[in-house]
């Protein structure tokens, strides 16, 4: 069986201090290949640089809706430039969250529909984040036709999947799908696996039986797991299924 983890920040000390024994761990839960996601310019050079180092991790670049108020004035030229090197497979994290606003909203909004011009020009996929944000994100990506990528952390309403779907894009479910009282596996039971993903946003949103505690690519497994229970088929269907449409997303 495997798996990949389609979306971790493995740049972050605690994944990177012990990356070998974490991607062992990994290894043993049948979880392979692994997406590391930057959020600015800095860390997403620190993916390229263990894309690079493991043969089983892939990088994207990009920057996410929380940094968007210090992203540098060349920043998308520094995108461009780093997108040309084969194992950057992505646009990301870029996106909206109006949770925390931590840049202005406008601010965000610029620098989303900047990089999906950017993405739509250099025909890569994007990898976006979502929260509270639904009808901007809708409203936006809707102005790119041409630009698919993936729903990362999915935590909206069913419509709004189905949305997202219909202009293109696939589904990415993290741990938050196995939390007690979820509304998600109502939302992910309606979804044809031919859309779905799976992630961890490590170190982030541990899966159950974990949560609240870092989590690590490896637990993609619960994920899957999870999905394999909702949609009431074998883990096996549920590796085959998302790693074929990661591969395929991202030409990996
Ligand atoms: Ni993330």
């Amino acid at each position: 069986m495997e798996l990949v983890d389609t979306h971790c920040h493995l740049f972050y000390d605690d994944l990177k201090n012990d990356l070998d024994i974490v991607l062992n761990r990994a290894q043993e839960l049948g979880v392979n290949r692994f997406i590391c996601v930057g959020t600015n310019m800095e860390d997403s050079r620190e993916c390229l640089g263990l894309a690079e180092r493991y043969e089983n991790i892939y990088a994207s670049v990009g920057v996410h809706p929380h940094d968007a108020k210090d992203a540098p004035e060349d920043y998308l030229d520094q995108i461009a430039d780093l997108i040309t090197f084969p194992k950057m497979i992505a646009l990301g994290e870029i996106g909206l969250d109006y949770f925390r606003n931590i840049s202005e909203p406008d601010i965000q909004q610029n620098v989303f529909r900047e990089q999906l011009t950017l993405a739509q020009r250099l025909q890569k996929p994007v990898i976006f984040h979502n929260r509270d944000a639904d009808a901007d994100v809708l409203k936006i990506l809707s102005e790119f036709p041409d630009v698919t990528g993936v729903a990362h952390c999915f935590s909206s309403d069913l419509k709004t999947a189905k949305t997202f779907i219909d202009l293109g894009f696939y589904i990415s479910f993290s741990g938050n799908l196995t939390y007690k009282n979820s509304h998600l596996p109502d939302v992910a039971k309606e979804l044809p696996l031919e859309k779905l993903l799976v992630e961890t946003d490590s170190p982030y949103l541990s899966p159950v039986p974990y949560r609240g505690k870092p989590n690590e690519p490896g637990r993609t497994r619960f994920v899957a797991e999870k999905l394999a229970e909702i949609h009431g088929v074998t883990l096996q269907i549920i590796a085959e299924k998302t790693t074929t449409n990661a591969e395929s997303l991202f030409s990996l």
